[in-house]
């Protein structure tokens, strides 16, 4: 779909350029319109302009967008015809915010564990989309404060709910409107209609098997909320409903992943804890705890929880002790480990289970016992994180009993192996650091 037909409003040029341009094709003085430009800039309705059956060959260039950002709405929507001005082509244009790749000038975030949530008006909402912005914008502000940089960020969502669901979790932190060195603006597409930020976080909502999108496919729309950012636009969705969509938003996801702009937001422990934390308050602790946890897919370990294990986690009524597991669990998963971690004094264990097991405290009273296991997956033996229980200093003795009777059965050759791969975690971590 080319959107540079008379109907539509060319959302990617400056408002100015687009007036002068547009003015200039109906056969004006140059000189006039220099002079009278401010003045239409102000009026002039743009969709009117458009469609008084000028003729289109305009000169097409951009001063807003890191080329990075225009790339894929340039090839999209306008065939390519838009030139990046040199001011976005110059290195000082491309601005960091945050470290990490996943934090350059333009990302795609798949976010995997939303929940699609539709409100009372039948707007759609995804709470762990709330939450993965909230924990980016929170990391954006302590960078912001300690690197004493302005930052304006724009949060943008095609839904009503998803608007007022995030305005809701970051207008009480930060500022809204815009003053101070570090402003959040939260809107809907039409509200940022002709608006721009130096960093865009959009939030896609949408998770499901369908592939259903809803008006998010809307082109124009599209169009607009993909244009928006001067210097980085990061762009959270879940990539798998995206791409059964069968609309520009598949495309969008292979071009992310074409270009090495595609990220699992599981990949960085801060967003992968937000996802936690966000899943726990909606009670979803079954997607959490099942086999091949989503959660965990990406990460260095396997996580693999025994029923005991499962049986603590449900019954547990505090959610931030909830949380608190989790987030420990994420660490493990990605190959950290406590330094010098002293098992003997903590608990006086007999058998392989003093050999095998480990214990991490997780809020002062509870702690996580886990151990590295062995498991046989597609005729492979592969390793995982074994997650025992979640228990107080004196129930442990009697798990660790009966998990010795376990252990047992395990042929020396699997313990060693057991044992083998626990350094070698810990030895990469130690190297990481
Ligand atoms: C998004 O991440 C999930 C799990 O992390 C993965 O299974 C899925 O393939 C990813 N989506 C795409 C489009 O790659
Ligand atoms: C471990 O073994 C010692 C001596 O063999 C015994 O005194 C102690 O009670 C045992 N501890 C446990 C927890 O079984």
């Amino acid at each position: 779909m080319k959107l540079l037909s008379s109907k539509n409003v060319n959302p990617l040029l400056p408002y100015n350029f687009l007036v002068c341009a547009t003015l200039y094709s109906l056969g004006m003085n140059y000189n006039y319109l220099q002079w009278s430009r401010a003045r239409y800039a102000r009026g002039l309705n743009l969709e009117e302009a458009y469609s008084r059956g000028h003729k289109k060959h305009l000169l097409n260039v951009q001063y807003r967008m890191h080329p990075s950002i225009s790339s894929f709405p340039n090839r999209e929507f306008y065939d390519n015809k838009v030139l990046d001005a040199p001011n976005v082509k110059q290195r000082t244009y491309e601005k960091r915010f945050l470290q990490g790749n996943m934090y350059g000038s333009y990302s795609f975030i798949n976010v995997t564990n939303g929940i699609e949530d539709l409100d009372s008006k039948h707007s759609t909402k995804n709470m762990v989309e709330v939450a993965v912005v909230a924990e980016i914008v929170s990391n954006l502000f302590k960078d912001s404060v300690a690197s004493k940089q302005k930052v304006r960020v724009g949060c943008i969502s095609p839904y009503k709910a998803q608007v007022f669901a995030l305005q809701e979790k970051l207008g009480k932190t930060y500022d809204i409107d815009g003053n101070s060195d570090f402003s959040v603006s939260v809107r809907s597409i039409d509200g940022f209609q002709g608006g721009e930020e130096d960093l865009i976080i959009i939030s896609t909502v949408r998770c499901n098997r369908r592939g259903s999108v809803g008006f998010l496919s809307n082109c124009q729309r599209t169009n607009v909320v993909l244009t928006r950012a001067r210097h980085g636009l990061w762009i959270l969705g879940n990539g798998a409903t995206l791409m059964n969509s069968g609309t520009v938003w598949e495309k969008l996801v292979l071009d992310a992943k074409a270009r090495g702009c595609f990220y699992n937001a599981n990949d960085d422990n801060n967003l992968a804890q937000a996802v936690v934390g966000a899943l726990v308050e909606l009670n979803q602790l079954d997607t959490l705890l099942k086999i091949d946890s989503p959660l965990f897919s990406d990460m260095r370990w396997k996580v693999r929880f025994g029923d005991d294990f499962v049986r603590s986690m449900t019954t547990m009524k505090n959610i931030n002790t909830c949380k608190e597991v989790f987030s420990l669990l994420i660490k493990l998963s990605s190959g950290w480990r406590e330094h010098d971690h002293q098992m003997d004094n903590v608990l006086d264990m007999n058998g392989t289970c003093s050999q095998l097991l480990d214990v991490y405290n997780v809020n002062g009273f509870l702690n996580l016992i886990w151990s590295v296991d062995i498991v046989r997956e597609y005729s492979k033996y592969t390793q995982v994180l074994k997650v025992w229980d979640v228990l107080s200093l004196t129930e442990i003795p009697k798990l660790a009993k009966r998990v010795d009777t376990i252990f047992v059965d395990y042929e020396v050759e699997k313990i060693n192996r057991c044992k083998c791969k626990k350094l070698k975690g810990a030895q990469e971590d130690k190297k990481k650091k």
